[in-house]
């Protein structure tokens, strides 16, 4: 479904629900084009907010309700805005936590109705969670606050929703994205300094390809957790804060002292750091090749030293590599989802078709394509019935 047409149904379900129309927010999800597992442990990231997005139709009731209609999963929740009220449908924990966050923070939340849909896929690591909460968090910031909240906290809003009633302990990159994305542009941030930096975004020649294995990952309460705690217990071990101020030089004398899991573990993260570095330089000189043999790199890592793949996408990977694309890395938390594959525009079409067919051979379900668009992030699309025109300045 177009970003159109599935407006068109969340103001038609709107008017049908709560009778008249509110106010349409959108927040986006994002893509990586380098830069994995590493904003949790200070270092740099690469992402871009996607033309594909979570929207709500949002109007205060003046209840201290909320009262809310997801269309995608044809469910209601209402719920109160104390810390006891919480709901316990999971969709609506990440509407309720974005609440409950900005209320802890002193700012303002009343009731509201809301009905939302997205054209994010689910589960295919791109951040789906961080578009539904950028997107309430953008959204009661304007309704509610004056705008008054800077947009660094509303991505640390999003953050805290979901260490504190999701139970995913995550960095801060899909909400960074999802809030601050610009059509046409990556962005690098420095997850230390939180210092961010836009790159124009237009390769010659290439495009990217997600290819999603639509294996299904579940963050909570999972295997991301962990590879966290491995990476603060290495830090702790090398009494650094995170691991951005770790060398392999300083890893290695310590190697006897820490598990060969824990080792494998940071090895992957203090390389990788490197490798954002790298690809930035490489893209200012155009040199793409550079850019996707750190993609390739930085898969390898992820499925032999982090261990956050998994057959299918390994099969993806390998599969890219010998078709002879630039470049190709599993995308996002891991345990499933998709691949992200910089590809040469003379060999786009004969890469999908065989990607398509020799997944489905294997696998028995064929994996789905999307074609990245970068685009903007959490935005107001129509107030009092008006198209909200996008803000382009930089
Ligand atoms: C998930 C998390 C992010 C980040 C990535 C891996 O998407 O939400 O904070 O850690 O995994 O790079």
């Amino acid at each position: 479904m177009t970003t159109e047409e599935m407006q068109k149904n969340i103001e038609k379900v709107f008017k049908e629900r709560f009778g008249g129309e509110g106010t349409i927010y959108a927040s986006a999800g994002r893509i990586n084009l380098i830069g994995e597992h590493t904003d949790y442990n200070g270092g740099f990231v690469f992402p871009g907010a996607i033309d594909k997005v979570i929207m709500a139709d949002i109007r205060p009731n003046g209840y201290e309700k909320v009262r809310v209609f997801s269309i995608d999963i044809n469910q209601y929740a209402e719920f109160g805005l104390l810390e006891e009220d919480a709901p316990k449908e999971s969709w609506a924990r990440y509407i309720f936590g974005i609440c409950r966050e900005i209320q802890k923070r002193g700012g303002v939340v009343k009731g509201f109705d809301a009905v939302f849909a997205g054209n994010v896929p689910l589960g295919a690591g791109l951040s789906s969670s961080a578009a539904l909460e950028s997107c309430f968090a953008f959204a009661l910031n304007d309704l509610f606050n004056g705008n008054k909240i800077d947009k660094f906290e509303l991505a640390k809003i999003g953050q805290s929703t979901e260490h504190n009633y999701c139970g995913v302990n995550c960095g801060i990159m899909d909400q960074f994205a999802s809030v601050f994305g610009r059509e046409g542009n990556l962005m690098r941030l420095d997850c230390r300094s939180m210092e961010y930096e836009y790159f124009p975004f237009s390769p010659k020649g290439y495009s990217l390809v997600l290819v999603d294995s639509r294996v299904k990952h579940e963050l909570a309460d999972s295997p991301y957790n962990r590879r966290r705690e491995s990476c603060e217990r290495v830090a702790k071990a090398l009494g650094v804060e995170t691991l951005r101020d770790a060398t392999m030089e300083a890893l290695d004398k310590i190697k006897s002292d820490i598990t060969a899991e824990d080792y494998f573990r940071a090895k992957y993260v203090i390389e990788e750091k490197q490798r954002v570095l790298d690809v930035c330089e490489a893209l200012v000189r155009n040199d793409y090749e550079t850019v996707g043999k750190k993609m390739y790199e930085t898969h390898n890592g992820l499925s032999k030293d982090y261990e956050v793949s998994c057959e299918e996408l390994d099969f993806l990977n390998d599969l890219a590599r010998e078709l002879g694309v630039t470049g190709s890395r599993i995308m996002g938390g891991g345990f499933g989802g998709c691949t992200i594959n910089l590809v040469r525009n003379d060999l786009h079409n004969r890469f999908i078709e065989e990607v398509v067919a020799r997944f489905n051979d294997r696998y028995g379900h064929e994996p789905k394509i999307y074609d990245v668009v970068i685009s903007d992030g959490a935005r107001k699309v129509k107030e009092n019935g008006e198209e909200v025109k996008a803000d382009k300045e930089l």
